[in-house]
């Protein structure tokens, strides 16, 4: 049986078209039941409607309050009784009681090596700051902005002509082989979360998580 699975967006959904991809490609045993955006016209949601899945558009601003929003979001989610909360570019800040709710089965990709830039601009900053290295963090999904357990990391060199544009790309190639993964990992129940700490396979995952390379696929 595939595995239940709801995504949440705000924008491209490139991320979302590759767990569709590897899913289609049979790579991916799971079933996105539903993909919610917090925009009515974030493409991502189109990506959903052509491959058949269900789709909903929240909008923040019908909300008076975080809390109100986020409660509407939580019985959308809970409908559809995902294993796993998948969000891929949803540009919200979550309420301590989302997060609580969906504690140990929610993940989010990062486009920074964390607990590096946390926030925005991550790709503009590490240029700025002069670093050898960028990349991703695949992490599940604490109260504390992109400060839960890490569990995959890809990097890529900056090179000297760098851009914010130009690394962008790069991290987003990253994104699509790492985010899969990781939910592989999950949907296969080799991927844990106990008190804080992620788990792979019966081994605590290190603070910084599991440094992508080739032989992990
Ligand atoms: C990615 O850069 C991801 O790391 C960040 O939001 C972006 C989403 O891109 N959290 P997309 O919508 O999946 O193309």
């Amino acid at each position: 049986m595939s595995y239940p699975i709801v995504v949440l967006i705000s924008g491209s959904g490139s991320n979302l078209q590759a767990l569709i991809d590897q899913s289609l490609q049979g790579k991916l045993n799971i079933n996105i039941c539903a993909v919610i955006s917090n925009k009515a016209d974030a493409y991502g949601l189109e990506r959903a409607k052509s491959a058949g899945i269900a789709t909903h558009a929240l909008s923040h601003k019908s909300f008076d309050s975080r809390e109100e929003f986020d409660t509407e979001l939580q019985k959308i989610i809970d409908q559809y009784q995902p294993k796993l909360v998948v969000l891929a570019g949803f540009m919200r800040i979550l309420t301590e009681t989302f997060t609580k709710h969906f504690e140990g089965r929610m993940l989010n990709i990062h486009p920074s090596l964390l607990p590096k830039y946390k926030g925005l601009n991550t790709h503009q900053r590490a240029i700025d700051a002069k670093e050898a290295e960028h990349g991703v963090s695949v992490h599940f999904v604490s109260s504390e902005l992109d400060a839960g357990a890490v569990i995959l990391q890809a990097s890529t060199k900056i090179e000297n002509n760098e851009t914010a544009d130009t690394l962008a790309t790069k991290v987003h190639s990253l994104e699509h082989i790492i985010y899969p993964l990781a939910v592989k990992w999950f949907s296969e129940e080799r991927l844990s979360y106990d008190n804080g700490q992620a788990i792979l396979d019966g081994k605590a995952i290190p603070e910084n998580g599991i440094r992508y390379h080739k032989e992990l696929i």
